[in-house]
């Protein structure tokens, strides 16, 4: 049994995509709902429609990728508009939702409330729009948004952290999120604001924000698996913890699993190999399972052992 979990819904698979690459466009989410993807995750939307930063904005690199996209997104109505037809392909749609205000967030809250969508995952950590700090790094912002956006309905909502480095920040966010009725947090977004550097040209390796950018892929699989386990170890059972950060094998998401995730979301990887990625990991995560004789994900999950 290698299904994963996301609050009341139960996946069909333990992976899927996470918000980012290859989710902004109709054509791209139906290609996800005709993949192994275990659910359909939306690119973050904003109110209006958005082109996104300058180019060059995202470089692979030797383990992983510095990104800076801003937002490129088609609107939220645009997204509202083609959800029945997301919703055909028969897999739970969750939609990414990252207003540039509160006012924003709880317009779009308020509106896929009343959609046919069947998660939300409000992003509470995009590094990249130049004068909106990250708001999962201010307890008081993030209270003021969970106060208002918690009472805009029933559907199931998840938020999307930053990565935390130090355990009195764990604790602190933690013990404010038990206070509400989220569903799930995902954890982590991309390191923010990483600097990347071409010796031989000199430059950065991204235009926007004079070069800093989000760092993504193998170089932050260990801040992933330390998020999962600290936010896993804090939380309430009702609240579960989506694993995201440099899973590009069934070993990366059994690792995820052992730290504590009900599901992991799949960013870098699913740039740089496309829809392939599902099939494959899920077969290799199957198994790893079964060579270590574990029944089903329940079993191995928050297993860590620690010395
Ligand atoms: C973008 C990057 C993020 O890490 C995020 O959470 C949302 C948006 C972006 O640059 O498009």
């Amino acid at each position: 049994d290698l299904r994963g979990q996301i609050g009341p819904i139960t996946l069909s698979s333990y992976l899927f995509n996470a918000s980012g690459p290859r989710c902004t466009t109709e054509q791209e989410l139906i290609k996800l709902g005709r993949s192994r993807s275990a659910a359909v995750m939306t690119k973050s939307c904003t109110l209006a429609p958005r082109a996104g930063n300058a180019e060059p904005r995202y470089r692979a690199l030797p383990l992983g990728a510095i990104q800076s996209m801003g937002l490129p997104n088609l609107g939220y109505q645009a997204y509202l508009e083609m959800l029945p037809r997301l919703k055909q392909v028969g897999k739970p749609v969750v939609i990414s939702i990252s207003g540039l205000s509160l006012a924003d967030n709880t317009t779009m809250v308020s509106a896929f409330m009343a959609s046919s969508a069947d998660l939300l995952e409000i992003n509470f950590s995009c590094p990249n729009i130049e004068g909106k700090p990250q708001l999962g790094y201010d307890l008081t912002q993030t209270r003021q948004a969970l106060d208002t956006l918690c009472t805009l309905g029933d559907k199931p909502i998840g938020l999307k952290l930053p990565p935390y480095f130090d355990m009195a920040h764990f604790d602190a966010m933690a013990d404010l999120l038990q206070q509400y009725p989220i569903a799930f947090v995902t954890c982590v977004n991309s390191v923010g604001n990483t600097l990347v550097i071409d010796p031989e040209t000199e430059t950065a390796m991204i235009r926007p924000k004079g070069g800093f950018g989000g760092l993504c892929g193998d170089y932050i699989k260990p801040i992933g698996l330390a998020n999962v386990r600290a936010f896993r170890q804090r939380l309430p059972q009702r609240i579960d913890v989506i694993g995201v950060g440099g899973i590009k094998t069934g070993t990366d998401a059994f690792e995820y699993l052992l730290a504590g995730a009900s599901a992991v979301q799949i960013a870098t990887c699913y740039e740089e190999e496309g829809t392939s990625c599902f099939d494959r990991i899920e077969r290799e995560l199957g198994q790893l399972l079964q060579r270590k004789g574990y029944a089903s994900i329940a079993q191995a999950k928050g297993q860590l052992k620690t010395l």
